[in-house]
Order: C-alpha cells, then structure tokens, then sequence
C-alpha cells in the first residue's frame, strides 16, 4: 500500500497524467529549472490535508470541500438513503468496489468510515467532469422510479449512487474514487491523512 493509504494496485489508470511535462524544458533555457526542485510554500499547502468541521451537515445535505485543487463531495446520509443502496447492487459495474480506487479501510457498500458521511472525490471516472448531486428519489429525466438518488455526470450521463458506484450502462466503468481520510474527535473531517487502522 502507499503512503497515502491508496491500494496502488487500484490507480492504474491514474498514471501517465504527466507525460507532457518534459518536452517543454528542452525548448527554453530562460526557464529557470531550480524552481521545479524547490516547491513553494504555496505548492506544498495544495497537497496538505484539509479539515472541516462536519458537526452541522443537515441530514441529507451534501458540502464540497477543495483538496489537492479537486473537490470533495460530503454527504450526510440519511437511514432512507443508506436502505437504497443494497437494492441497486444488479444494476451496478462494481457494487463492491473490487476495481474501484478507495483505501483499503472502506469497505461494504456504505464506502465510508461512517456509514452516515460519504467522502467521495467529486470527479466522474470517465473524463473527469464535476457529477451534479441528484437525490430526488423518483426523477424523470434519471428514469423516474427507478432513480433512489445519487449523482449525475452532464458530460456524457454517466450515473452513480449514494455511495459514488457507477451504475451499468454508462461511460463511467469505475466507482467515484473514496480519498484517504480520518476523523479529530467527533466533527472534525480530516481529508488527506489515513485513519489508523487497529
Ligand atoms: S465525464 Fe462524466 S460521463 Fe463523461
């Protein structure tokens, strides 16, 4: 496992994101390279972890809270919502997160620490686009009854549930990624650093 608690067998698809990055420093010798060896203070506080208070999240309420430049999406679920989940299990392409990026400390189809509080990456898995949170149980344009909530990407339809898994059928193939993270004391949400685990 690496050190950001992420089972790295899961994030394949992840790497190569920087394949351009070494081209441009051939072309100019004006660039002064010694900055890219010496991050700044602000560089390094973007890959800090992040903490918000969660104590007042409405039951049913979604915040989006900034870490690493991605947003992260926070849900407080309620007992009707967390029933919807074992239902969609057919209609799912990973019900249990077996190819799906989370750490290796979330599990069940919950995906969360609490059951209650979802902490998803709020980036579709398909290309990258912001899913809108869609929890009307029943909506028409997301195919009426069998809608229980969820998330909607616009881009291209993809469809996940009230614990980011992707539903069959779209061009998303992976679940809402899961990022490492713990608790302080009750409220507070700690985005960024793993929890320990017994
Ligand atoms: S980016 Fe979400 S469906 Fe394509």
């Amino acid at each position: 496992m690496s050190s950001d608690g992420i089972n790295t067998g899961r994030r394949r698809f992840l790497i190569g994101a920087t394949s351009a990055v070494g081209a441009a420093g051939a072309v100019g010798i004006a660039v002064p390279f010694v900055g890219s060896w010496n991050p700044s203070a602000r560089a390094k506080a973007a890959g800090a972890p992040v903490k918000a208070d969660v104590g007042k999240l409405e039951p049913g309420q979604m915040v989006v809270i900034a870490w690493r430049g991605q947003p992260v999406y926070v849900v407080n679920r309620t007992e009707e919502m967390l029933a919807s989940l074992p239902k969609l299990n057919d209609e799912l392409k990973d019900p249990e997160s077996e190819i799906s990026i989370q750490p290796d400390y979330i599990s069940g189809l919950e995906r969360a620490l609490r059951p209650e509080l979802l902490v998803v990456v709020g980036l579709c898995t398909h290309l990258g686009c912001a899913p809108k949170f869609r929890p009307e149980v029943g909506a028409a344009d997301l195919g009426g009854d069998a809608w229980l909530g969820g998330f909607f990407c616009p881009c291209h339809g993809s469809k996940f549930d009230l614990s980011g898994r992707v539903y069959s059928g779209v061009p998303a193939s992976t679940n809402l990624v899961v990022p490492p993270y713990s608790f302080e004391g009750e409220n507070v949400l700690v985005i960024g650093v793993d929890t320990e685990v017994a």
